[in-house]
């Protein structure tokens, strides 16, 4: 298979500013020469929402309107995939979504399935479930943040076939990107956290993100990595076909040698 370019967009979306974040991604993604670039969760709108009031006027359609028109328009530009994190709603429900835009406009969501905090109270579960598209020969499976401490986010995506596990985060916990080595070594594929940085504040709250944003390999080896404060924009080239070997010794698969009868628990 031909190599790609894949990579992650880290930066401090500011909150309720939404024409800044999208000038923002437009200005760090121009002229980038990759494929596929992931951007972290609610990159567009930032984290610390106090009720859906503040939350109506930044939340967008997945498919028509402001949101998807701008990254349709960012992915035919710059010619690559966009994995983006935005705020999602739906008759009168909010996702924490995530956008895969292709650069033909196609458009597929993911809704994030294991919500972390207040999110319980601000967001609908998604029901979407975690699923696989194909990009320029390769698997892309899509999660969100905290979907991450489930190891049952990942392994259905492996299951599924994904060969690149692209997870938009807004981190504050500090074991995630150490989190995300072993999700690569159990599931023989890579996966790429693009995280935020900065700190939040809304009335009573404030949250400090951790960046550290990377990219893993099937090996577990970290195979590009921002530090936890700087806005960057980080490609590697990779061949995504180093995911579909799952052999982690000569005799053992780490899919096919799942001994089922003993997990019904
Ligand atoms: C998180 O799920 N945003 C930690």
């Amino acid at each position: 298979m031909k190599k790609i370019r894949i990579g992650f967009l880290q930066f401090h979306p500011e909150l309720f500013q939404e024409k800044h974040n999208l000038s923002k991604i437009k200005s760090m993604l121009s002229g980038c020469s990759a494929d596929l670039v992931v951007l972290p969760e609610l990159s567009t709108s930032g984290y610390l929402f106090e009720n859906k009031e503040e939350m109506e006027p930044l939340s967008a359609s997945a498919k028509s309107g402001r949101i998807a028109n701008f990254f349709r328009n960012l992915s035919a530009k710059e010619n690559l995939a966009l994995v983006v994190g935005f705020l999602e709603k739906e008759n009168d429900n909010f996702y924490n979504s995530q956008m895969l835009v292709f650069p033909n406009g196609r458009i597929e969501i993911y809704r994030k399935i294991h919500l972390f905090l207040d999110e319980k109270r601000l967001y609908k579960v998604g029901d979407t479930g975690f699923n696989v598209f194909e990009s320029r020969g390769a698997k892309l499976g899509l999660m969100v943040c905290f979907d991450w401490i489930f190891p049952e986010s990942a392994r259905t995506l492996a299951l599924r076939g994904a060969d690149i596990i692209c997870h938009s985060a807004n981190l504050v916990l500090p074991f995630c990107q150490k989190a995300m080595i072993t999700r690569s070594i159990e599931n023989r594929v890579f996966t790429i956290t693009a995280n935020r940085i900065g700190t939040e504040k809304n009335e009573t709250q404030e949250l400090t993100f951790t960046g550290m944003s990377q990219i893993t390999s099937p090996k577990g080896e970290i195979l590009v990595q921002a530090t936890e404060y700087e806005e960057i924009l980080k490609v590697i080239e990779i061949n995504p076909e180093e995911a579909r070997n799952k052999f982690v010794t000569e005799t053992n698969h780490v899919l096919d040698d799942r001994r089922r009868e003993f997990y019904e628990l």
